[in-house]
């Protein structure tokens, strides 16, 4: 495929300290040698080359002491939210973190006490289930249910479940795992119903760049003051762009009282500024990475198309749920007939494949792995390659 940028080299990642690579085989006993690395959500791309230049004109510079000037930064956050998502955000609302699983740790520790129940709904990204139970707090697990084979929410069971002593509901938004790109009316309904009981929702909206042709994602606080006041927003350069290794994230929240809240919460932490490279990073990629963003996702729906139908052309049994947004497949192997545990074999020690377990994702993820695409196509059909003959018949 022609394309402007290239996403089909594959960069040998190995021995470079990352997590991917240098880590799988400690979790999923795949050497790095034969296997290949295709579970944590970070990609196998270079930033816009914008990015690197700002890095390599930092590391010529030379100093990296306090950051500071975070005006352009918080430019920039404003500028790529009204611009992609028609959201108008103030500078005062954006508070930086250390990445965004910090940011929900931080607010569950902010609004929430010891005993307090808060809502996920599984099966969903696993940090969620440690921020909730390490800060005293019951997970209510309002699981997704799934309608002609995409993830739904259901209010209806929700209602049975949450009481008093429910305070939070953390929303994934698109939905990490499943791809869904929650719709306006979804979202409201939700949002309505939070409202009504005084349940405070923190959209983890980390993924919202990364949709596909004929979905939209929409900004949840973005549908109105009385929603918004309700919302704390969290957002990040670092999916979009590849920059997970910055650990940097924003929370974004226009009610003032809330804010005040946070903002003590901030400070009992002793967060008082971000690294240097996050913001750096973040800026060139917002105000010059568009373009390599378009071609990005025009590369991963490709992907994301390969992947359907070579499970359901080519593995018996497996199906993978139709991604709106993410590159993170969603495989349901339960149709193989296979236990997770000789899933897991076949995946691990057959096809030599690092992917996420589907149970790490709680209620609904037994049976599935999950599998990142965000590759060179070559490499990803390598994988696809070895998956099949790991479950051929
Ligand atoms: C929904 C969601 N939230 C947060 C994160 C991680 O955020 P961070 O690396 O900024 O802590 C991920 C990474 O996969 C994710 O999928």
């Amino acid at each position: 495929m022609l394309m402007g940028y290239d996403f089909d080299t594959i960069i040998d990642r190995r021995d470079t300290q990352c997590l991917k690579w240098d880590g799988m085989e400690e979790r999923f006993g795949v050497s790095p040698e034969d296997g290949l690395a295709m579970w944590v959500a970070d990609m196998e791309f270079c930033p816009p080359p914008e990015v690197n230049e700002a890095l390599r004109r930092a590391a010529d510079h030379g100093i990296h002491g306090y950051p500071g000037g975070l005006v352009l930064y918080h430019d920039a956050i404003m500028n790529w939210m009204a611009r992609r998502h028609g959201w108008a955000v103030e500078p005062e609302w954006i508070f930086t973190t250390h990445g965004i699983v910090n940011a929900v740790n931080l607010l569950v520790q902010a609004f929430c006490e010891p005993g307090d129940q808060v809502v996920v709904q599984p099966p969903v990204y696993y940090p969620f289930f440690g921020a909730i139970t390490a800060n005293g707090c019951e997970v209510i697990n309002n699981q997704l249910v799934q309608v002609d084979g995409r993830y739904r929410m259901d209010l209806a069971e929700l209602d049975r479940q949450t009481g008093p002593a429910t305070r939070m509901l953390i929303l994934c938004s698109p939905h990490n795992p499943g791809g869904r790109v929650w719709t306006r009316v979804e979202l409201k309904e939700l949002a309505e119903f939070c409202l009504e009981r005084d349940i405070l929702i923190v959209s983890d909206e980390i993924h919202h760049d990364l949709v596909y042709e004929g979905y939209t994602h929409t900004v949840l606080a973005s549908l109105g003051p009385e929603i918004a006041s309700q919302v704390i927003t969290c957002t990040s350069a670092s999916k979009t762009f590849n920059l997970a290794g910055t650990m940097t994230g924003n929370v974004i929240i226009s009610n003032d009282s809330l804010r005040r809240r946070f903002q003590l919460q901030m400070a009992r932490c002793g967060m008082h500024g971000p690294n240097r490279f996050g913001p750096l990073t973040a800026t060139a990629a917002y105000n010059h990475g568009e373009k390599w963003l378009e071609d990005l996702l025009k590369y991963l729906q490709g992907n994301r198309d390969r992947v359907d139908s070579v499970v359901r052309e080519s593995l018996p049994g497996g199906t993978s749920m139709p991604l709106e947004g993410t590159y993170l497949a969603w495989l349901d192997l339960w149709g193989t007939g296979h236990s997770m545990e000789e899933i897991v074999r076949r995946v691990q020690e057959d096809a030599r494949l690092a992917l996420n377990h589907g149970p790490t994702f709680g209620p609904g993820g037994d049976l599935h792995m999950r599998l990142n695409f965000a590759c060179p196509q070559s490499m990803l059909d390598e994988a696809l390659e070895r998956l099949v003959s790991a479950f051929g018949v």
